[in-house]
């Protein structure tokens, strides 16, 4: 094993043979500088966190003065004017009667945070039996037990733990009539032990990066009302512009109880997230009653150094109309991704926002690391996850950026096909 890997673990790794590990030494824009002199082009902006590129010299300030002034204290029993500020910016722009905001440390804790309240508010109200999640296949939460309760048990990440967490409703998308009323039968059938829904609003990223259309929100927010149950929207991917308006369900009628929101929140500056509600939640947890009050309190909630970070990534991305440049990128997607279609081993493609989507038909591990490795010989950065190849990139990548992941993605399908056909690979 290489000598920096002796006491390091890396994530979703297989760390056998892993050879020998990338290391970054610096980064700006949408580069990321290697310590062995190559540079490469991010195409997925380090996990979908940095929104505005690397090193955005206005989020630096930020965070240098209040690095400065105070780095961190203590949440419990003191606030401070990054948090305030915060919460108003976080509200004013969530809008629909979100105006109570949680600060937590990452995204699957606000959703570990979010099922919490779900199911508290219902106990605060005396209905002790709605504990249960409806979730859907292809979701994705995070990886903590609560949030792996909720994504695909079948398909998704986190199958092996399936004894060890709680068992939820687990149900398809209503894209179909007969999906729509096999999801209606189940909530109506279990309505007193529901406390919510969870879904990711018109993309489910890591399940697959599928993309579906409000309309299907718009079924669940109608059986949401309907069964009178939570809906908790997920929006750690697509919040802050992603898909093209500030936050994906924006573009739907849904009035979601409770939202998720991390990642891109801080530019990808440092981690913090949130679990945005309603006052209506609030209120079930005001009172003088025993244990009604909200028992969650992680050591680093709402640390004012991520504060200043989220406070300038929410000015900055107004200021500079960011939300006009993920048009930009979305009308690149929309005349380019096309191109990838005459390829054999190409399923389809798709595109929302700034999010660009290669489904390929399968994608094996022995094709997956060569895929990777031919990107990072010709200097752009690629993550495909199960069988998409998928581009996020920072909303300030130029024209040119984004022609060289497109041919240097042509140059290696082209290469790929060509080896099909000799049957090298
Ligand atoms: C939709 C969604 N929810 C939750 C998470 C978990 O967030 P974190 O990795 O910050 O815990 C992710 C991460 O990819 C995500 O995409």
């Amino acid at each position: 094993m290489h000598k920096d890997l002796k006491h390091l673990w890396l994530p979703y790794t297989q760390m056998k043979n892993i050879g020998s590990p990338l290391k970054a030494v610096n980064t700006k824009g949408c580069d990321i500088f290697l310590k062995d002199g190559k540079v490469l082009l991010d195409s997925i902006s380090s996990w979908w966190t940095s929104c505005l590129g690397y090193n955005n010299s206005y989020l630096i300030k930020a965070v240098t003065k209040q690095l400065n002034a105070m780095p961190h204290v203590m949440f419990g029993g003191i606030i401070h004017d990054q948090a305030v500020n915060l919460s108003k910016k976080i509200t004013s722009l969530i809008k629909n009667d979100l105006e109570k905001v949680f600060f937590v440390d990452s995204g699957s804790v606000s959703v570990e945070v979010a099922l919490k309240m779900a199911v508290q508010f219902w106990i605060n109200q005396g209905k002790k039996e709605k504990n249960k999640f409806v979730h859907f296949k292809n979701g994705y939460h995070g990886d903590t037990s609560g949030a792996m309760s909720v994504c695909d048990p079948s398909e998704g990440m986190h199958f092996i733990f399936g004894k060890y967490l709680n068992k939820n409703l687990f149900c398809e998308l209503p894209t179909t009539l007969l999906l729509k009323k096999k999801l209606e039968n189940t909530i109506k059938k279990n309505k007193d032990k529901i406390a919510g829904i969870i879904v990711e609003p018109l993309v489910q990223c890591a399940g697959g990066m599928k993309i579906y259309p409000p309309k299907i929100l718009n079924i669940i927010y109608e059986l949401k009302k309907k069964y009178n149950i939570l809906l908790i929207l997920d929006e750690i991917a697509t919040g802050f512009g992603r898909t093209g308006t500030m936050f994906a369900f924006h573009q739907s009628k849904a009035k979601p109880d409770i939202v998720c929101i991390g990642k891109a929140l801080t530019g990808g500056m440092v981690s913090l997230s949130a679990t945005v509600t309603t006052k209506k939640i609030f209120n079930a947890f005001l009172g003088s009653r025993k244990n009604i009050e909200f028992m969650h309190g992680p050591t680093y909630m709402a640390n004012p150094l991520a504060c200043s970070a989220a406070n300038a990534t929410i000015n900055y991305l107004e200021k500079n109309k960011l939300l006009i440049k993920v048009k930009n990128i979305e009308k690149y997607f929309n005349l380019n991704l096309r191109k990838f279609n005459k390829y054999s081993f190409v399923n389809k493609t798709r595109y929302l926002g700034a999010i660009g989507v290669i489904e390929l038909n399968t994608l094996d591990n022995k094709n997956l690391i060569w895929l990777r490795n031919e990107f990072i010989k010709r200097g752009v950065w690629v993550r495909p996850l199960r069988n998409v190849v998928y581009f996020m990139p920072p909303y300030i990548i130029k024209k040119h950026q984004l022609e060289k992941i497109f041919k240097t993605t042509l140059d290696i399908f082209e290469l790929w096909q060509k080896q099909i056909v000799k049957k090298i690979i």
